[in-house]
C-alpha cells in the first residue's frame, strides 16, 4: 500500500466484503482508494461515517442479504452515517436501490471504481450542502415551532445520490497503485475482468460487465512488486482465469495464459502460483504442460461442471458437453504431478431430470474430485434461464444437494486416506490456540492442520485464528461457500512466533491422520 492520506484523516469508513475472490480483491482496492482520500478504515459500522457493502448477486440468497445489512443499520442515518452499496447487487439494481433503501447515497458497479475518488467528492460536497439545508431548515423549524423533528433529514436524504454504473463496456481492468493487501504472504491479482461467456445461469455478465484483460507486462509487474515486498503466494484471478488474452499490441512481449502463469511463477521470491477460476471450454493441454514445467505452480485446478448431463450443460449454455469436459480432465490425470481437482456443481436446473442428475453423480465418480462446491439452481434477473420454468420444487433441489454431498464426502474419505504416511510441504497460515494445531495449506489447497514438537509454552506468542473448524469443508451446498468464495471461518490475527513455525513460512509436515475435508500431521524436524 504506497498511499499517503491527504485529505481530512478524521473521515471514517466501514467494509464488509460479500461473494467470491474478485469481490475481495476489488475491496482491497477499494480500501487502497479510500484511505489514499483521507478516510480511515474502523471495524464496526457504529464508529463509521461511511458505510460501504461490496455486494454479490449470484445467488439470491447472497443479494438478500446487504438488503439485510442496510435494513438493519438504517436507525445510523439519524446520526448522519451514509451508505453505499458497491458491487454486483450495485451494479444488477442499480438506482431501484435508492427506492428500496433510501438512507442509501452511493451505488456503484465493479466497472466504474476507477472513478471512486470523484464520487467520494461528490458525497462529501452532497453532505456538506445537506448539513447547510438541514441546519437553515432546523432554524425554520425553531421559528415554526410543532413542525416534523426530522423533515431536515428528509432533505438530506433527498439530496445525496451518487450512481457508477455505466461502465461496463469499458476495456479496461480497474489497475490501481492503492491496493490494500490484507494478508502479507498471499495476495491476489485479477488478470482479466468480467464474462463474455452468457451460461444461461448466470448473473456475471451484466453485473461485472464484458471481458477484459491485462497486459502481461503490467501482471508481471504488479507480481514482481509483491514479491519484492515479501508475497510468497500469488493467486491469478478471473471469473474465467484461463480465458485470459494479453491486450498488447507488442508480439515479442505478448504472451497466452499458460505461458503468463509459468512467468508468474519464475519471479524471483514467488514459491506458489494459484489460478482461479477455469473455464473447461478454454482449458488447454498447454496449461498442464506449465503446471508440470514450473514447479511453483500448484498442484490444484478449479474446474467447475455444473452438471454430468450433456442435455442439461446444453440448456446451460456451457459451450461443452460431458466427453469434452472428461477429456480436459484426462489431460491433467496424464500429468507427471499429482494435480488435485475441484469443481462447482448447479443441481436443479430448469429440466434436470433424474437421470440428468444421476449422470452428474457418475461424474463425480468418474472424475474423483478433492473437492465440490455445490449449490441449487437460483433464478437470477436478466439470465436467458429465467424465462424457463423453475419447476424443480425447493425440496427436491435439497434432496439432490444432500446425495451430492454425501456421495462427494464418501469419494473423500478414500482420497485423502491416500495421503496418511506422506510428507508434504504446507503454507502456514495461522495456529489455532483451542486446538493446539497449526494450520497449513499444502499445494493441492487442502488443509494440513498439525503439531510442532517446539517445547513448553509454544502456543504463546504464536499467530492465533479464530478457527473454530478442524475439518475445514472441502466440500460445500447451497448457501455455503465455494472456492471461489469467501473463505470465512480461518482468520488470522498476527503476531511473531518465536517457537513455531511463522506464519507465511513454508515447512514439511507427515501427514498422520485423514478427515473427508482436511489432513492431520505433525512437522518434520
Ligand atoms: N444458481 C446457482 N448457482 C449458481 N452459480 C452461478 N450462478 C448460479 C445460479 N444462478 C454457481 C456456479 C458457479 C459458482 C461460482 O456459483 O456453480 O461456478
Ligand atoms: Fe458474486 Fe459473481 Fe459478483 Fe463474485 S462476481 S460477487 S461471485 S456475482
Amino acid at each position: 500500500m504506497s498511499g499517503v492520506p491527504h485529505r481530512n484523516s478524521q473521515k471514517t469508513f466501514y467494509l464488509e466484503t460479500f461473494g467470491c475472490q474478485m469481490n475481495v480483491h476489488d475491496s482491497e482496492k477499494v480500501i487502497g482508494t479510500l484511505l489514499h482520500e483521507g478516510y480511515r478504515q474502523v471495524e464496526t459500522v457504529e464508529e463509521a461515517d461511511l458505510i460501504l457493502y461490496n455486494t454479490c448477486s449470484i445467488r439470491d440468497k447472497a443479494e438478500q442479504k446487504v438488503f439485510h445489512r442496510l435494513a438493519d443499520y438504517k436507525k445510523l442515518q439519524a446520526q448522519g452515517k451514509k451508505f453505499g452499496v458497491l458491487g454486483c447487487v450495485a451494479q444488477q439494481e442499480g438506482e431501484k436501490i435508492f427506492e428500496r433503501a433510501p438512507h442509501v447515497s452511493l451505488v456503484c458497479g465493479s466497472a466504474s471504481y476507477r472513478k471512486l475518488p470523484e464520487m467520494l467528492v461528490q458525497l462529501e460536497a452532497g453532505q456538506l450542502e445537506a448539513e447547510r439545508l438541514a441546519a437553515a431548515q432546523r432554524e425554520a423549524e425553531i421559528l415554526e415551532a410543532g413542525k416534523a423533528r426530522d423533515s431536515g433529514l428528509a432533505a438530506r436524504d433527498s439530496l445525496i445520490r451518487i450512481t457508477g454504473l455505466d461502465d461496463r463496456q469499458t476495456d479496461e481492468c480497474f489497475e490501481t497503485e492503492l491496493t490494500a493487501r490484507t494478508n502479507p504472504y498471499r495476495g491476489y491479482i485479477i488478470i482479466i475482468d468480467g464474462c463474455d461467456k452468457f451460461c444461461s445461469y448466470c448473473v456475471v455478465p451484466y453485473t461485472r460487465g464484458k471481458v477484459r484483460s491485462r497486459t502481461a507486462e503490467s501482471v508481471l509487474a504488479e507480481a514482481r512488486q509483491m514479491a519484492d515486498l515479501g508475497y510468497s503466494e500469488i493467486q491469478l484471478l478471473g471469473q474465467n482465469v484461463n480465458s485470459y488474452k494479453d491486450p498488447t499490441g507488442d508480439l515479442r512481449k505478448k504472451k497466452t495464459f499458460a505461458e503468463l502463469l509459468a512467468a508468474v511463477g519464475e519471479v524471483p521470491g514467488i514459491r506458489r502460483v494459484r489460478f482461479t477460476t477455469s473455464h473447461p471450454r478454454d482449458f488447454g493441454r498447454d496449461i498442464v504442460e506449465a503446471i508440470d514445467a514450473v514447479p511453483t505452480l500448484c498442484d490444484h485446478v478449479h474446474l467447475p461442471v455444473q452438471s454430468g448431463s450433456t442435455r442439461v450443460l446444453d440448456a446451460m449454455q456451457r459451450l461443452y458437453n460431458r466427453e469434452q469436459y472428461l477429456e480436459r480432465i484426462a489431460w491433467i490425470k496424464a500429468a507427471k504431478r499429482d494435480i488435485s481437482i475441484t469443481t462447482d456443481v448447479i443441481v436443479g436446473f430448469p429440466g434436470e431430470t433424474e437421470a440428468d442428475f444421476e449422470e452428474t453423480l457418475r461424474l463425480l465418480e468418474d472424475v474423483g474430485y478433492d473437492a465440490v462446491f455445490a449449490f441449487k439452481y437460483s433464478p437470477r434477473p436478466n439470465t436467458p434461464s429465467l424465462s424457463l420454468e423453475d419447476a424443480i420444487p425447493d425440496e427436491e433441489k435439497a434432496r439432490r444437494l444432500e446425495v451430492v454431498m454425501a456421495r462427494q464426502r464418501e469419494i473423500q474419505i478414500q482420497r485423502y486416506k491416500k495421503y496418511v504416511g506422506a510428507t508434504v510441504e504446507v503454507m502456514v497460515e495461522g495456529y489455532n490456540a483451542p486446538r493446539e494445531q497449526w494450520i497449513g495449506r499444502t499445494s493441492q489447497n487442502k488443509t494440513l492442520n498439525f503439531t510442532a514438537a517446539v517445547g513448553e509454552g509454544v502456543a504463546d506468542g504464536r499467530s492465533s485464528t479464530t478457527s473454530k473448524a478442524t475439518d475445514k469443508p472441502a466440500l460445500s451446498a447451497g448457501s455455503g461457500q465455494a472456492l471461489s468464495e469467501v473463505e470465512g471461518c480461518v482468520r488470522l490475527t498476527q503476531a511473531g512466533s518465536e517457537c513455531g513455525p511463522k506464519v507465511g513460512s513454508y515447512t514439511s509436515v507427515r501427514v498422520t491422520a485423514s478427515f473427508p475435508n482436511s489432513l492431520v500431521g505433525e512437522m518434520m524436524v
